[in-house]
């Protein structure tokens, strides 16, 4: 496998080639707009040992060339920001929309770049037809197989790793007690996976939740869900971690120990699906480092893992963050500012990736 190229001790004693030529890089970009004179773009740097992604919005992609540029240019693998969202593809029951995702998929295909699915079964972005009803336990596992067998199929043979099941726990470890939980029980998660694995038996199958970077309830309840499923010959392939940071808390530090319990004892893959890292307003020099720091510390952790197979930031520029909307008062939590320039923690990732190489 391509992964297995990663030679992770060369990694410190070539850093110094990196880093000089991270500062040729970062002298050029000062003194050009971040992408217009670089000599290596993240993907290149990644060179297909790794899936080196970000989340994609519309209308953005349509309407900001800059955003579109660097969206195609910069990253080998694409997330659907919104636009698989139950919401946006199933807006009435049994008529289905796919033409924003199906413009991102057509990009990424332009572009040489793996999708990854984003996502089948979630407690937010419903239609108001799923969360407004009067449904029986029997018509939601209906609805909910019909749904993912449709849109799955829909895309079948062009996503590389759906997140099938978003966000399932709470921070203690326990079920999130959401429609489908409330009315399925646990079983709606096996059964989800099993569905999506027959609409698109070559699919990886995932699933992703926020706060288990490190060892914590929460990532141990994951552990034994995914040890559990693979037990009963579940079609669970990997583990998303989301990776959604904060400067003003500390970092998940026993992070690489947390993904090699997933891709060393479990035997599934794990990717790094939704990753910023978000500071309280205004941002100074000292919370510009710590994010560098953190960006820094979960991409050596995934490339450490040779089945660590996707690093994804979701968004790469300020400008159309989600995290002011949601955290007042929080924000440039993404790795190029509102005006495209390129921070610190952009070229902490490329000097990782080369370094993963051996150069
Ligand atoms: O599409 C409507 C538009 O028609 C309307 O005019 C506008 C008015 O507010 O809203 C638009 O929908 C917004 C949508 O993003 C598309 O822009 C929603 O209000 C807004 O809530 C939604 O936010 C998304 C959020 O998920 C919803 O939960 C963010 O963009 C998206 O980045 C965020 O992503 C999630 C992941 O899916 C799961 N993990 C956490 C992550 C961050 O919250």
């Amino acid at each position: 496998m391509i992964k297995s190229m990663r030679r992770p001790a060369p990694f410190i004693q070539r850093r110094h080639l990196a880093a000089v030529l991270v500062a040729a890089f970062f002298t050029l970009a000062s003194t050009a707009p971040a992408f217009a004179k670089a000599p290596i773009t993240l993907r290149a740097a990644a060179d297909h040992t790794v899936q080196i992604g970000t989340a994609i919005g519309l209308p953005q992609l349509d309407n900001d060339p800059t955003y579109r540029a660097l969206a195609g240019s910069q990253f080998n693998s694409v997330t659907p920001e919104n636009a698989m969202k139950w919401d946006a593809i199933e807006p009435q029951r049994g008529v289905y929309t796919y033409a924003a995702a199906d413009e991102i998929v057509a990009f990424a295909r332009a572009h040489d770049q793996q999708v990854h699915g984003h996502t089948l079964v979630w407690h937010n972005q419903l239609p108001s037809w799923l969360t407004g009803g009067t449904f029986t336990a029997a018509e939601l596992r209906v609805i909910l197989r019909q749904h993912i067998i449709s849109e799955v199929s829909h895309f079948r043979g062009k996503i590389y790793a759906w997140d099938v099941v978003n966000e399932p726990f709470n921070e203690d470890g326990t079920y999130r007690q959401t429609m489908w939980f409330q009315a399925l029980g646990p079983s709606y998660i096996a059964d989800a996976l099993r569905w999506a694995h027959q609409a698109d038996p070559q699919a990886k199958l995932y699933i992703n939740d926020y706060n288990i970077e490190g060892i914590n309830p929460k990532s141990t309840a994951m552990y034994n869900l995914v040890k559990s499923l693979r037990a009963q010959g579940v079609p669970v392939s990997g583990v998303g971690i989301q990776g959604h940071l904060g400067t003003q808390y500390g970092f998940p530090g026993d992070i690489a120990q947390n993904i090699q319990r997933f891709t060393h004892r479990l035997g599934v893959q794990v990717g790094i699906t939704e990753l910023d890292v978000r500071s309280i307003l205004p941002v100074d020099a000292t919370k510009l480092a710590t994010q560098t720091d953190y960006y820094n510390r979960v991409v050596e952790a995934c490339l450490a893992d040779a089945r660590c197979v996707n690093i994804t930031v979701w968004g790469f520029t300020d400008k159309y963050s989600w995290v002011p909307s949601v955290f007042a008062g929080q924000g440039a939590a993404d790795i190029y500012d509102e005006n495209y320039v390129a921070k610190p923690a952009y070229f902490a990732i490329l000097r990782d990736l080369l370094a993963a190489r051996g150069h």
